[in-house]
């Protein structure tokens, strides 16, 4: 297993572009099992989870080829209607297929995923809004097994929004039979562009980007193509890279992202006291001199992204005074912190709320992340840490950041990849 070995302390400065994002790539992917053809997916992230997605679709009789960052997808045949456990252990957005094949085939096999590194991330509101179309779903030695003659249209109301319980019902919804009204739905901008691509594919709906989606069925649906928004996740990863390890004066520009999409990011560090100009797309930021202490809170979007929960705190280390991380979406979302501590960062946490007591210096150590955003967390304070950092089990980091060291090296960290120890 890979590692990654940071001397931290030097000034990112310069221009680094921003790859498309893994979690709409995870989302239209599945969507080529709702028409047969060939689908083409511009700017798709060169991910591990972007090929364990793929693997998942090969293995359902599709046939993916990528040329640089477009993936091509041909579903013309389609020879099987289940998830095993392998894919899905690995990914939980395999079960992303459930709504595609349960509409166009009539009966999907999907694994049930189980939890995941940061406590349980139950699948029930996708189960319980694919039942309400009129499909009879089991849970069969740990299979979700689903059945269908042609669902229908119904009214479903999410308790909580979910991306992917939104995703996955209206890609159920979408060749229903009759109308489809989803309230609560997920308004993050990977679902709008879900929505987007769907409409493309001939599908009908209504209220696009907003928490109540209006779904048409139609009788069928065709391939088409398109190219996949920037990536916000990563985009905030290196904002708060940037703000953390920047001198005055010396910036970093970000190209190819969508600053609409980070809005909530770019408030709360400014209120750091960085310094932030938008365009179309790009922004640019300038470090502050003295971090600021800011307290957040995760919420649906627009609000916080639990997605940069982790690396909120890493900057929040080096304050200049205390600040409250709350989580409300993942309460268990913090193994992160302890790692942070053996590099002398000064957190606590209590249930679902990190108190951070930033502190001036941290000092580089051996660290082992447990998931995507922790590792991510941990390079960003490796990069300002004294000394040398290893960071453990970098394969996390893999599945969500495209060449993340080169990109970093680009910018003036001293980051490089090496072979790890085996566990
Ligand atoms: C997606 C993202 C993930 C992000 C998360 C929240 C993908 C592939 N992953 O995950 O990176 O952290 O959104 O922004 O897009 N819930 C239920 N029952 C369900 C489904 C969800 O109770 O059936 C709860 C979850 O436990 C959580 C909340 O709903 O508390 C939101 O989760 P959800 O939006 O579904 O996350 P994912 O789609 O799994």
């Amino acid at each position: 297993m890979d590692k990654f070995l940071i001397r931290g302390g030097k000034p990112l400065g310069g221009t680094v572009a921003i790859s498309g994002a893994k979690n709409a790539s995870l989302a239209l992917m599945p969507a080529a099992l709702l028409a047969p053809g060939r689908y083409r997916f511009g700017n798709t992230p060169l991910l591990r989870d972007v090929v364990t997605m793929s693997r998942l679709l090969e293995s359902m009789g599709l046939r993916i080829t990528h040329d640089d960052h477009t993936l091509s997808v041909d579903s013309t045949t389609v020879s099987s209607h289940e998830a095993p456990y392998e894919h899905v252990k690995k990914m939980r957005a395999s079960v992303y297929v459930l709504g595609p094949l349960v509409s166009r085939f009539g009966e999907a096999r999907v694994s049930l995923p189980g939890g995941c590194a940061w406590g349980p991330r139950p699948v029930n509101l996708h189960i319980e809004g694919i039942r309400k179309l009129g499909a009879d779903i089991q849970l069969e030695a740990g299979y979700i097994v689903a059945r269908a003659k042609r669902l229908h249209g119904a009214r479903i109301l999410f308790d909580v929004s979910s991306v992917g319980a939104t995703g996955n019902v209206m890609m159920a919804a979408v060749l229903a039979n009759g109308t489809t009204l989803i309230e609560n739905a997920a308004q993050e901008p990977e679902i709008v562009q879900l929505s987007e691509f769907l409409v493309r594919m001939g599908a009908r709906i209504q209220g696009v980007g907003t928490g109540r989606i209006e779904i048409e069925g139609v009788d069928e649906l065709h391939p088409a193509d398109i190219a996949t928004i920037p990536d916000r996740i990563e985009t905030g990863t290196f904002l708060v890279a940037a703000a953390l390890t920047g001198t005055k004066g010396k910036g970093v520009r970000l190209e190819r992202c969508t600053p609409n999409h980070v809005g909530s990011i770019i408030v709360k560090l400014e209120d750091a006291g960085a310094t932030i100009r938008t365009g179309p797309d790009w922004i640019e930021i300038e470090a502050p001199e003295q971090i600021r202490p800011v307290n957040a809170t995760t919420a649906i979007y627009p609000g916080f992204p639990t997605d940069m929960q982790a690396q909120w705190i890493a900057l929040m280390a080096r304050a200049h005074g205390t600040s409250v991380i709350t989580d409300t979406i993942y309460f268990d979302r913090f193994m992160h912190v302890p790692e942070l501590v053996r590099l002398g960062a000064n957190i606590t946490v209590k249930e679902n709320i990190a108190t951070v007591m930033g502190v001036d210096r941290l000092v580089g150590a051996k660290v082992m992340s447990t998931d995507l955003r922790a590792s991510a967390s941990l390079i960003l304070a490796g990069l300002v840490a004294e000394g040398t950092t290893e960071v453990l089990r970098v394969y996390h980091l893999d599945r969500g950041y495209e060449h993340v060291e080169t990109k970093l090296q680009a910018l003036g960290a001293d980051i490089r990849r090496e072979p790890g120890e085996e566990f």
